[in-house]
């Protein structure tokens, strides 16, 4: 069995470092905003995995039908010996790539997330003694130096998580991917599709409150890592589609007018009785759409995938 490789390229204080200026500039913003990547300390990865098998959220359910399904193709299509996955948290679903591609020799997952990463990647090194894991604990939105590996290179992007980026953000992120590319290399993307706005609030606003959780849990994350006092039962959880921008926000809100410290910043922050915090946004596509932006970042579709029920689509995409 291969030993399983962790290299941080985010040392602990650089982490520090954006976190606070994360919270400063997001807590000082009208409106007030948080980005999504903070929600992943070891027990948001673990809620995460919860949300994951809620009856409401469709999506990994849908991104796994199709993964089982089209594996085999996506193996013929890339050959890749080496698979690089962003943001990949448990690797739950990765497996099935992992088994139909028979050339491949290293797997490099991706994540802010070290609790997941080396949980994932640990169990992996086990099953797969063949393979060699090299898990890279980085920011995906920040430039990437992936260890030298034998193409070609398969970087996968699962889950839907682009829809997380803002829009400017999605297209420097996937500039920034295609710069990664190199001639017979490709991404494979998964991309949650609009579709009823009912379906689309409850996989974000579950009957058991785990996505409730989820999102209070970016307070606990800022009380310990700074030393603030939010009291997460004063906020509420709040899942809205918004029709023209074509995504889901998750918002916390105030339940009453409040004060919240935060003493590693010396900042004092006032919420308004029923202000809210937003704490992310999950835009969903349409194949158009998603072609386009793809384009315009120099990389061309070639291929899509949807589950049966159309809900959830897989493309794979070369450089142009
Ligand atoms: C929506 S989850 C998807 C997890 C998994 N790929 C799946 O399909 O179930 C997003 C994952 O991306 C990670 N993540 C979020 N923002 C990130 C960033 N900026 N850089 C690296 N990883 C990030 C999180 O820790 C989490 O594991």
């Amino acid at each position: 069995m291969s030993p399983l490789h962790v290299t941080r390229t985010l040392p602990e204080d650089a982490t520090d470092a954006a976190l606070r200026a994360d919270v400063q500039h997001g807590l000082t913003a009208d409106p007030k905003t948080l980005p999504p990547k903070w929600f992943y300390d070891a027990r948001g990865s673990e809620l995460f995995e919860r949300i994951t098998e809620l009856p409401e959220y469709y999506p990994t359910r849908a991104e796994r039908e199709i993964l089982t399904g089209r594996s085999g193709e996506i193996a013929a299509a890339t050959g890749a010996r080496t698979l690089v996955e962003l943001g990949s948290g448990s690797s739950e679903k990765t497996r099935y790539l992992i088994d139909a591609l028979t050339e491949l020799r290293v797997y490099v997952p991706v994540d802010v997330s070290e609790s997941a990463l080396t949980q994932a990647g640990q169990a992996l090194v086990e099953e797969r003694p063949g393979l060699d894991v090299h898990a890279l604990i980085a920011d995906f939105t920040a430039a990437l130096t992936l260890p030298d590996t034998p193409g070609p290179r398969l970087v996968a992007f699962l889950g839907g998580t682009l829809g997380n980026l803002l829009p400017a953000e999605r297209a420097a992120f996937l500039a920034s991917v295609r710069a990664l590319l190199s001639p017979g290399d490709a991404l494979l993307l998964g991309t949650d599709l609009v579709k009823d706005e009912g379906v689309l609030v409850r996989a974000y606003d579950d009957a058991a409150g785990v996505t409730a959780e989820f999102n209070k849990n970016v307070l606990s994350v800022v009380n310990r890592e700074l030393g603030a006092d939010f009291d997460p039962g004063a906020f509420e959880h709040v899942a809205l589609w918004d029709a023209g921008k074509e995504w889901i926000e998750m918002r916390l809100r105030s339940r009453a007018a409040q004060t919240v410290k935060i003493p590693a910043l010396d900042l004092a922050v006032d919420f308004a009785a029923g202000e809210e915090l937003r704490t992310e946004v999950s835009a969903k596509f349409r194949r158009d759409g998603i072609t386009a932006e793809l384009a315009s970042a120099g990389l061309e579709l070639t291929d899509w995938w949807t589950d049966s029920q159309g809900r959830f689509a897989l493309s794979l995409s070369t450089a142009r």
